[in-house]
């Protein structure tokens, strides 16, 4: 049995849980949904990123300690995971016990390497902001671009990370693994970045407290950013005690699968790579890489469409309807724009206007002609090959991480069982084998569709094989085996009920 690892980023409690969370989220659930369709074993982490000045800061403002308002923000992402119907097996918060645990263990392990030194830091320092500028981002006369007050030459000891070290290891990685960050453009953005010559990085600070204390001089607590990459090792055992947790780590490191947005490819595929060699483990070995949906052009995240917040968007248009667009419009690698048109326009034509309406015509017409008892699918129905196919190209899509192919393969199904319907219009014609026969199979059709929509649509696929009269759940089917035609019984009763997606108008 194949083990599949699957992580999204850690989301800042900085503010509330948005669409574009949802996106990276919702498409890490599809593509564990289809490997525990398939029979693996599956892990699946997400959780929230709580250290740091950005999280202190916005504490501060509500006149909360950091750790009252991240224990207030974590469970609006749990809740927000748990309303788009997110199988997370595991929710993993940086400020838990354990993960402290693991950091120290492994920073430590670093340090014991010799990739870790002190030096002084030496940088313009604005008290406004309690951060440093590089030169390049001061405004003219050398004053902050935030306060537009001179800033200070401060230095300070810290902590740095001998990435420099791992630059010819890095490039040897990159062509060993040439699959190791996909797609091939961004790996190619990473790898210029790699050739292109790394510097030692700074990577603990003493003027915040809210972070996680250096083992070997505590004064320092580590940079946010060191702290949160650890924590797709903590959920896996790393830096216990237990020995059943050391095993756990042995089983499940290093084939995970991060995917992650565009704008942190330089923390997930240089810093991190360098991190796990540095501590003796092996790089990671898969990073999916992802682009942004966008409104207007803005990503979603720096403009007010951060507002946009997966609640909003259920409470409009159902979960399900949601994640189908999430998965099906915005290819994992390119930009997509996010738009209230191209939700309704996908939901009409694909949901509305195909799936639902297969349901709907099925159910009626088996209802009139048959006495709502399902019919037995024809051995020879031409739809017999076209599920062949789909099953095959959906699968290669699934495995290859790419959602939106997949539901556009397992569409023609769809499409061409109602087209067969219109063409042999049941609905005009007596009861007999031969309406039996187109019923069955569109029936047939419909059981294979409910397991094929399972990672997109887990609650979809349920009601359509609760509808069809089947026994079970579809997310307890394994394909390919379950997929395999002619598995739809006869005799059982099909519901007629109102449409699953009744047509929509673009709300102004
Ligand atoms: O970067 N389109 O957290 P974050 C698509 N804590 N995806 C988007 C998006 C958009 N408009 N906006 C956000 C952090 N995302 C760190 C991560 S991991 C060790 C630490 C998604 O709250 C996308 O996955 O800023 C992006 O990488 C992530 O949210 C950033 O979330
Ligand atoms: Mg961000």
């Amino acid at each position: 049995m194949a083990r599949f690892y699957i992580t999204t980023p850690i989301y800042y409690v900085k503010d509330a849980p948005h669409v574009g969370h949802a996106y990276t989220t919702v498409n890490a659930d599809a593509l564990a949904r289809w490997h525990r369709l398939v029979g693996d074993e599956v892990l699946f982490l997400t959780g929230t990123d709580e250290h740091g000045l950005k999280v202190a800061r916005a504490a501060e403002e509500q006149g909360l300690t950091p750790l009252e308002w991240t224990n207030g923000m974590a469970p609006r992402f749990q809740d927000a995971w748990a309303a788009l119907d997110i199988s997370n097996d595991d929710f993993i918060r940086t400020t838990e016990e354990r993960h402290r645990k693991a950091v120290q263990a492994m920073l430590g392990k670093i340090h014991d390497n010799g990739f870790i030194y002190a030096a002084p830091y030496e940088g313009f320092y604005c008290v406004g902001c309690e951060r440093y500028y590089a030169e390049d981002e001061l405004l003219d006369g050398g004053l902050c671009p935030d306060h537009g007050k001179p800033v200070e030459l401060m230095s300070e000891e810290n902590y740095f990370f001998r990435l420099s070290a791992f630059q010819d290891r890095l490039i040897d990685w990159y062509e060993q693994q040439p699959e190791a960050v996909l797609p091939a453009s961004k790996r190619n953005e990473a790898l210029s970045f790699i050739k292109g010559g790394l510097h030692d990085i700074s990577i603990t600070r003493t003027s915040i407290s809210w972070g996680i204390e250096v083992p070997w001089d505590p004064k320092h607590v580590f940079y946010v950013w060191y702290d949160a990459l650890i924590n797709y090792l903590t959920a896996i055992g790393y830096g216990s005690d237990d020995p059943a947790e050391q095993q756990r780590f042995a089983d499940w490191w290093p084939a995970v699968h991060h995917l992650i947005g565009k704008e942190i490819i330089r923390f997930h595929c240089v810093w991190w790579p360098a991190m796990c060699m540095a501590a003796g483990l092996e790089p990671p070995a898969h990073i999916q890489v992802h682009g942004w949906l966008l409104l207007g052009g803005a990503k979603m995240s720096n403009s007010s469409v951060d507002r946009i917040t997966p609640s909003d968007l259920i409470d409009e248009y159902g979960v399900d309807p949601i994640r189908y667009h999430l998965l099906r419009d915005t290819p994992l690698g390119t930009d997509g724009e996010f738009s209230a048109e191209g939700i309704v326009a996908r939901y009409n034509s694909d949901l509305a206007n195909n799936l639902g309406n297969l349901l709907s015509r099925v159910a009626t017409v088996v209802g009139s002609k048959c006495d709502g008892i399902g019919p037995a699918p024809e051995t020879t129905s031409r739809l017999a090959g076209v599920a062949t196919e789909v099953l095959a190209e959906a699968s290669a899509a699934w495995n290859a991480g790419q959602p939106q192919q997949a539901l556009e393969a397992t569409w023609r199904l769809v499409r061409e069982t109602n087209a067969e319907l219109e063409t042999v219009e049941p609905w005009k014609a007596d009861p007999g084998p031969q309406v039996d026969a187109v019923l069955g199979s569109a029936l047939e059709v419909l059981r294979i569709v409910a397991i094929l929509i399972v990672p997109a649509m887990p609650g979809t696929a349920r009601e359509i094989w609760r509808r069809i009269g089947l026994e079970g759940l579809p997310e307890d089917q394994r394909l390919p085996d379950s997929a395999r035609w002619g598995g739809y019984p006869a005799g059982r009763p099909v519901e007629k009920a109102p449409p699953l997606f009744p047509r929509r108008k673009v709300q102004a």
